[in-house]
């Protein structure tokens, strides 16, 4: 099945290649050995410098900041305590200014991460409304009286581990946080907090802010009554969240009116873009459930179909095929293989597939994510190859929110895809310049290699690689707008598709392993002659070729039809 080949929108947030930045760890801008928005400012150029020829700029068009409002930092800033204020660890108001001023001259845009299922335990909200049953926002969070026998009100869990419901002297009443106990969720059925979010969102727009990546957008809305949610009949996951049908507390019918109305506020203003991290069961839901039915939810749901995808390019073509057919033709896909929460894709599919070939897999993964349908997101350092940090003593773990499950299982931390942007080989990696502090995490240990200067040194190195890539993305119609078709109807180790608009054919070639002959996996009557080659790990950019008839172990060649 072909999609139409351009969107009726053309919009920055459908051509534009999104980079994630999680501020504590990308640059530290004062010394202290946390990350800031000053360092960010000072990191600009290195993402985009504005210049088209640049030879050191990474060429992308928008940035993700993980969550830089005030914040007691349980949950490492995914936890605010002021929604219309920075966190003094990153900076001020007037350093943000700065950043969204420089990075718009630059052609950056800027999306915030707007955490709004839930608020810090110390927000202003929750401590009004925790003091007493009769205060202007004891409505404003999910409170309930403990069940006759003092037990918890129902058996709602916490996704971070263990029960959901948290005890409150003052009211004599319990609290439910989908996730950390510091973590309330606001109670999204009454209008004044739906109103004060919107104020919160106008607050940035207002500001310049390009758009927001939505935090757990499925759990703002739970069951007006409170109902126990069923259990899954034999289940017997360590994570007792995992043994729950999540149809109470999480994905409710009126989770759709919510978000809707987040986009009606962001349509009152030119331009701006609605991502949302989906948090649902992709066993049981697809994340294109929340493009709405009108178009009026998302602009881009996360799918997590990579991140859970094991390295074969059968899964991955399954998942390709599955997302064309069921992506409505007037919506626009989401393409991302990291992200703050997951171990890194190399750290995932080095390990599963016992690969010795770590640059090569990196270069794959790159073609892979930056040539198909849909806008791509890159989280911090991917673009260097670089990989979960498991060395970090116990000492210096930073991701305090999960808690033990009733098992006493501690789920994995989080801190190892978060280690420092690994900048060049000095001290820390040249991501804090403070001589005697103590970066937030420990910097990995191949920093001396794997390391920006290095590899903007190295012609064939990963960065490289993807500066290429996106220069070659953004300088096609057909790889931006185009339709997708496998050429490939079974695969074993190699991806083959074309991206075509009526005037240009892309062909990606994309070989997991050993030498295959070209014929013998390409099932339609191709015209071999005269290709120009984009990109490869094969043959030098801007000949003129024939298709090869073998492609060699870890081959990526993209060609354009002459
Ligand atoms: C989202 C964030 C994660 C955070 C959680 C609670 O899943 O990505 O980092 O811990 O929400 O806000």
């Amino acid at each position: 099945m072909v999609k139409p080949t351009t969107p009726t929108t053309n919009k920055w947030w459908q051509s534009g290649i999104i980079y994630q930045i999680y501020p504590l760890t990308f640059a530290d801008g004062n010394g202290d050995g946390t990350g800031d928005l000053r360092g960010i400012i000072q990191r600009l150029d290195y993402l985009n410098d504005g210049n088209p020829n640049s030879e050191t700029c990474l060429g992308i068009d928008a940035i993700w900041l993980s969550p830089i409002n005030k914040s007691p930092m349980v949950d490492n800033g995914y936890d605010i305590s002021d929604y219309l204020d920075i966190c003094p660890v990153f900076g001020t108001l007037a350093d943000f200014e700065e950043l969204l001023t420089e990075a718009h001259r630059r052609g950056i845009k800027v999306i915030l991460d707007l955490v709004v299922s839930h608020t810090s335990n110390q927000h202003p909200w929750f401590q009004a409304s925790k003091s007493s049953r009769n205060n202007d926002k004891a409505d404003w969070y999910l409170w309930q009286d403990p069940q006759p026998n003092g037990q918890f009100p129902n058996n709602w869990l916490s996704y971070f581990g263990g029960t959901g419901w948290t005890y409150c002297a003052e009211r004599e009443q319990y609290y439910f946080h989908t996730f950390n106990e510091n973590q309330p969720d606001l109670n999204w059925q009454n209008p004044a907090v739906r109103q004060a979010i919107h104020d919160v969102i106008r607050f940035w727009l207002d500001k310049g802010v390009d758009g927001f990546r939505l935090d757990a957008s499925s759990v703002y809305s739970k069951d007006p009554d409170f109902r126990d949610n069923p259990m899954k009949y034999g289940s017997s996951d360590k994570n007792a969240y995992n043994n729950q049908h999540h149809l109470y507390d999480k994905n409710l019918p009126e989770n759709h009116q919510i978000i809707q109305e987040f986009r009606q506020v962001i349509e009152e203003y030119d331009d701006r873009a609605l991502i949302g991290e989906t948090f649902i069961d992709s066993r049981l839901y697809d994340s294109t459930i929340f493009y709405g039915n009108k178009n009026n939810e998302l602009h881009l749901p996360f799918g997590f179909e990579f991140p859970f995808s094991p390295w074969h390019p059968g899964y991955l073509q399954r998942e390709i095929e599955k997302k064309e057919l069921i992506t409505p033709a007037w919506a626009w896909p989401t393409q991302f293989l990291d992200n703050h929460d997951i171990p890194r894709h190399l750290s995932r599919w080095i390990e599963c597939s016992l690969c010795s070939h770590p640059v090569s897999i990196a270069k794959a993964a790159a073609a892979l994510l930056l040539t198909l349908r849909g806008t791509p997101f890159l989280y911090y350092g991917q673009e260097l190859g670089m990989v979960d940090n498991m060395d970090i003593p116990a000492d210096r773990l930073q991701d305090r929110a999960v808690v033990a499950t009733e098992t006493g299982e501690l789920p994995p931390p989080r801190d190892g895809a978060r280690t420092p942007m690994q900048w060049d080989d000095l001290p820390h990696a040249g991501f804090s310049f403070g001589a005697n502090v103590t970066p937030w995490l420990p910097v990995h240990k191949n920093y001396t290699e794997v390391n920006v200067k290095a590899e903007l040194a190295a012609p064939d190195s990963i960065l490289n690689f993807y500066r290429q890539l996106i220069r070659v993305r953004q300088g096609s119609d057909a790889l931006k707008w185009g339709s997708w078709k496998t050429l490939v109807v079974y695969p074993h180790e190699q991806l083959a598709y074309l991206r075509e608009t009526a005037t240009e054919t892309v062909l990606v070639l994309i070989n997991f392993a050993y030498e295959k002959p070209l014929k013998d996996l390409i099932d339609l009557e191709l015209d071999w002659q005269r290709w120009t080659v984009l990109l490869s790990t094969r043959f030098e950019a801007g000949h003129v070729v024939d298709l090869p008839d073998n492609l060699v172990p870890f081959e990526v060649s993209i060609l354009n039809k002459v």
